[in-house]
């Protein structure tokens, strides 16, 4: 194994990410670990130089203060004990802080500054083969970032052993069920299984209009499928996911409660009976954008804005029609595209485009249209919790309206939404 390892252990501080970040940016691999790890699990991880014990406010879980075990206190890796609670020798000020932890790593443990995306591929490859051995591995491949850099990383791992199956819902964006095909099949010889899902969702879905009934019914249905695709190979034994930190901190630690269930953490079908490989689980977001970077993944995938799970699904508001649904992807396409001649796409955290259930009169050619309107919306936020509108210029949402209404069948209006979250969302539904 390549790297070095400081290990953190979460005695429910809510400062755990920020330690381990910390430590990474000192170039030393770091990865946070439940309080209650045996010794005989932490000397299982590879090359693990020190331990910070990390307490703060969430010490105390159902009226009982947690510890890590005795053995872990006895054993020959360098400790450090920091609490948050109390008297705290841990700086707050950040020079400080960053003094300590390097006396403490580079000093105290004489860990190796050796932490870069190359030996964290090269360790991982290592940490797959050895638990997969010679047999099978099953990966939902949506196209998303996670899955795209969990299924590059598995195949350069295990190659064949490796099956993605890409269910195409009918929801995703122009030209996204093609580069899975071209990136994965074409580019990467991947064993690639393409199921063409879109009548059978768009049935399923036909007349349904509200928003959490319709994302059921997507997140089910995905399921479902994906479920048929796995029984009809044999020998499967494990499923790949791209699970990454942030997705384990929302669904809640020991120490720290649920924000949201997450559907890459404990949404499985659970009698598939398979075991995880989640190699990603230990990245957070910009991380695993290098990792894919590293694995040769094209920008477009490696950096492209949050996609919704249900996809277009909750743009095309109210009940589903196709019509409305090929608008809303032609529409997105022309926004994309433009935004990404002008310099926008890397600045903008997010923009899309929706479409109402809403025709107005509008002029073609001298006839009276009635038509569908089409809405732009492009925000910044940090969090998603929270979000400003994109000052956009004048004259390119000009541009793009001429484009939008004379590109897309049945448009004939194109709105920009100017409302912050709050009191908006993101989304509209
Ligand atoms: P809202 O609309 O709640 O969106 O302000 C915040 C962020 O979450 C995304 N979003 C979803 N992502 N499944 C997802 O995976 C969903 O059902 C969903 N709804 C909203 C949204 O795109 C934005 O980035």
């Amino acid at each position: 194994m390549k790297q070095d390892m400081i290990v953190v252990l979460d005695l429910g501080s809510e400062e755990n990410p920020r330690v381990a970040r910390e430590i990474r940016a000192l170039g030393v691999y770091s990865e946070i670990h439940s309080h209650d790890i045996t010794l005989a699990e932490l000397k299982a991880l590879p090359n693990v130089k020190g331990i910070i014990l990390n307490g703060g406010p969430n010490r105390v879980v159902d009226g009982v203060e947690i510890d890590a075990a005795q053995e872990i206190y006895d054993c020959d890796i360098p400790a450090l004990l920091v609490d948050h609670r109390g008297d705290d020798p841990w700086p707050e000020n950040q020079e400080e802080r960053e003094a300590a932890l390097k006396n403490f790593v580079f000093t105290i443990c004489c860990a190796e500054a050796n932490w870069n995306m190359d030996n964290f591929i090269a360790d991982q490859v290592e940490l797959i083969r050895r638990q997969v051995g010679g047999k099978k591995v099953l990966l939902a491949l949506s196209g998303g970032v996670d899955s795209s850099v969990v299924a590059a990383l598995l195949i350069k791992a295990i190659g064949k052993q490796l099956t993605c199956v890409h269910v195409n819902h009918g929801l995703l964006r122009k030209g996204e069920p093609e580069q899975v095909i071209t990136v994965f099949q074409d580019e990467l010889d991947a064993n690639l299984i393409y199921v063409d899902a879109v009548d059978r969702f768009l049935d399923k879905l036909a007349g349904v209009a509200d928003p959490e009934q319709k994302r059921k019914i997507i997140g089910t249905e995905f399921i479902r499928v994906f479920e048929e695709e796995a029984r009809k190979l044999d020998g499967i034994e494990f499923l790949g996911q791209g699970t990454i930190y942030p997705d384990i901190i929302e669904s809640g630690t020991k120490t720290v409660k649920a924000v949201k269930s997450h559907h890459n953490v404990g949404g499985l079908p659970e009698d598939l009976n398979f075991q995880l490989v989640e190699p990603l689980k230990m990245l957070f977001k910009d991380e695993v954008r290098a990792c894919g970077k590293a694995l040769g993944l094209p920008d477009s995938m490696v950096y492209r804005q949050p996609f919704p799970g249900p996809g277009l699904g909750v743009r095309c508001l109210g009940a589903i029609t196709r019509d409305r649904l090929e608008a809303v992807r032609e529409s997105d396409a022309i926004l994309r595209e433009e935004f990404a001649k002008h310099g926008l796409e890397g600045k903008v955290w997010q923009y899309f485009t929706a479409i109402p259930d809403l025709k107005s009169v509008g002029v073609r050619d001298n006839r009276r249209t009635e038509e569908w309107c089409v809405m732009i919306r492009a925000v910044n936020t940090v969090d998603a919790m929270t979000a400003t509108v994109e000052n956009v210029p004048f004259d390119l949402l000009q541009h793009i309206t001429a484009r939008i209404t004379n590109e897309v069948k049945g448009v004939n209006r194109v709105l920009f939404d100017l409302t912050p979250k709050p009191s908006g969302t993101i989304e509209w539904e």
